[in-house]
């Protein structure tokens, strides 16, 4: 694994300054120029929810999109995806949420999840924590079990884990 991990942390371009002055883009758009490092980065999540039973896997708008379907795919579960607001139509639940520079708002429609449902949620990385969080309220309060958040980055610094109480998270690759 450490050697499938070193290939996905070379694949990730930060870019200093973007989109505004103090924050540093991590860049995962990288791992899908190279199909093996693409396929490092989904094994890595399959291999660890294989035979776990999860049911749904939630992806949110729009970094996880490139992740949680291939994930849903290879784990034989549905994929949900949490979108930017007015993008879903039907009947939707909401939750707000704020991020390191701006508030936003992620949505889901309700007809998605089953009772019993046990989700993962995917997204490329984890900041201060708030979009999870939300995400996590989006799929319990539909009724689903959040086994775990599952993110390819973690900036540590910034102590996301600890905004999203019970629910744990495994990212593949941490960093500052
Ligand atoms: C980024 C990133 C995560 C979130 C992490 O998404 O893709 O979803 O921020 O930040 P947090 O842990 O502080 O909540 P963003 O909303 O910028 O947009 P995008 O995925 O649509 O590019
Ligand atoms: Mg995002």
């Amino acid at each position: 694994d450490d050697a499938r991990i070193a290939r996905i942390a070379a694949a990730i371009t930060v870019f200093p300054g973007f989109p505004k002055p103090g924050i540093s883009f991590q860049d995962v758009t990288g791992i899908f120029h190279k199909p093996e490092v693409f396929r490092d980065a989904i094994g890595l999540f399959v291999e660890r929810y294989k035979g776990k039973g999860v049911t749904l896997v939630a992806g949110i708008e729009a970094r996880a999109f490139f992740f949680a379907p291939t994930i849903a795919l290879e784990l034989g579960a549905k994929f949900v995806p949490l979108r930017k607001p007015r993008k879903l139509p039907g009947e939707v639940i909401s939750e707000e949420y704020s991020l390191e520079y701006r508030t936003d708002k992620i949505e889901m429609q309700i007809g998605a999840v089953e009772p019993n449902d046990r989700a993962i949620i995917v997204d490329d990385l984890i900041a201060t924590g708030g979009t999870l969080s939300a995400a996590i309220k989006l799929l319990e309060r539909a009724g689903a079990e959040v086994v775990e958040c599952a993110c390819v980055i973690e900036l540590q610094e910034l102590k996301g884990r600890a905004k999203l109480g019970k629910t744990p998270v495994f990212v593949l690759v941490e960093t500052n």
